[in-house]
């Protein structure tokens, strides 16, 4: 049974109507589902078994606290980029010992935090970041575990849609360069060189690149070793693709299968950093049709969420699943038609969906599938717009895991000038 489905023509997230989870929290919300998020979690885990591995939730898809208790109590380590994630994490019950800290900029008193809870590796992004990082490890006179971020250059022609793994991007060092760099890591003091890190990029999906990726840092393990450099883990990164539309990613297991077949028998300990396919499919984004208006050119329907609600249309023109809530059987299929559903934020670019063909009133409640990951996370306040709740339903249960922002919260921390 697919997790949100329908159930009397009624849409649900596990036991829990959609319309009852409406009534009770107000639109716009966000709505989460435990089951979801401990299935694709342990789609890893089990994929993992009887290897060395650390999965490392990358949180910044969906950081709510609940979101991460739920994995953490499934034994989880997350991959964070930011102190604010970090504090989360111990906020909501997970391992410090179990983080890998990413990220292109990290501050001194962030790397400093994480000396202090012990995390488990620093992902490394440059030579100027190595210095830094080894400069905090000796203030505090402790040793930082490190791997360094590389970038496998995979090649692009093949692979348009990579947009991280590339010599074009901001992240990593240059593959070609990083024995130069391991070993000038390798011979500073407060550093412990422990792996090799890698992410090529996101919502991938198909194989190819990532075993390609691999090759090239498997060669860079070997020539390392030459160095007399032992590399212990890989880091391979999130990336794996989700179905938002017909897309059919490869599932963890057969990722994991092909990369270990790859592997061979050497003992690396594989660490990942997953995020969307942990998330993106464990929440929906309900919102409610407000007005209906048309023109010659277009039918409009005019809904309470917006793209500071659910920026993914507006920011990367992505598509998502919009569902009707409530499977109206009496309604004349006549009037199903072409609707683009905006938000009631000043832009031309609010939108949630175009040219999605549905039977419409008033009132109606719809449903953005596959909003989990990169939903709630990158919601603003544009337009005054008090961000929306955040819901978990468990079996029979929802629950309200982030209130809705008030009015007040909006400027909670403004000031006036002081008066003259
Ligand atoms: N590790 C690193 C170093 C990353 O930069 C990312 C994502 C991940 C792991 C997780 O990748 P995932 O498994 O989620 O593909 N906001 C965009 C996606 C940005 C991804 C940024 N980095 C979106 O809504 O599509």
């Amino acid at each position: 049974m697919n997790i949100f489905d329908y159930n009397n023509g009624v849409l649900h997230a596990e036991s829990v109507s959609a319309v009852d989870i409406a009534a009770q929290y107000g639109t716009p919300c966000y709505v989460y589902s435990r089951k979801a998020f401990e299935q694709h979690y342990l789609a890893y885990e089990n994929a993992l078994q009887g290897r060395d591995h650390l999965v490392c939730y990358a949180m910044k898809a969906n950081s709510n606290l609940a979101v991460l208790n739920v994995l953490a109590k499934l034994g989880a380590g997350f991959d964070i980029v930011s102190i604010g994630e970090l504090e989360r994490v111990i906020a909501a019950g997970g391992d410090p010992k179990k983080v890998v800290f990413s990220g292109v900029g990290k501050k001194a008193h962030e790397i400093r935090r994480a000396l202090e809870v012990g995390v488990h590796c620093f992902n490394i992004e440059s030579e100027a970041e190595l210095d830094r990082v080894n400069d905090v490890a000796a203030e505090m006179n402790m040793q930082a575990p490190i791997s360094i971020r590389v970038n496998p250059d995979v090649d692009a022609q093949t692979h348009p849609y990579i947009s991280t793994g590339l010599k074009e991007n901001k992240f990593g060092v240059d593959i070609d360069d990083a024995p130069r760099i391991y070993a000038k890591a390798n011979a500073m003091s407060n550093l412990n060189v422990q792996g090799i890190d890698c992410h090529i990029g996101s919502q991938l999906i198909e194989t190819a690149p990532f075993m390609d990726a691999l090759d090239r840092v498997l060669a860079l393990v070997d020539i390392l070793a030459e160095q007399g450099i032992t590399i212990h883990h890989l880091d391979l990164g999130g990336g794996l693709g989700v179905t938002y539309d017909d897309e059919v990613p490869p599932t963890p297991g057969e990722y994991i299968a092909e990369l270990t077949e790859r592997l061979g028998d050497r003992q690396l300990k594989l660490i990942f950093e997953p995020g969307r396919s942990i998330a993106a499919n464990a929440g929906i984004f309900l919102t409610q049709v407000e007005f209906l208006k048309s023109n010659e050119e277009k039918n409009f329907a005019i809904i309470d969420g917006a793209m500071n609600d659910l920026i993914r249309p507006a920011l990367y023109s992505a598509w998502q699943a919009i569902v009707p809530v409530v499977q109206h059987a009496d309604r004349n299929p006549e009037n199903t038609k072409a609707w683009d559903l905006v938000g009631p934020v000043c832009e031309t670019g609010d939108f949630l969906g175009k040219d999605r063909q549905l039977n419409l009133q008033p009132g109606d409640l719809l449903a953005v599938k596959s909003s989990g990951a990169y939903g709630f996370v990158m919601a603003s306040n544009y337009n005054s717009r008090p961000r929306p709740a955040e819901v978990m339903v468990d079996g029979d249960t929802s629950y309200i895991v982030r209130a809705r922002e008030t009015i007040a919260d909006l400027y909670a921390g403004e000031q006036l000038l002081p008066s003259e």
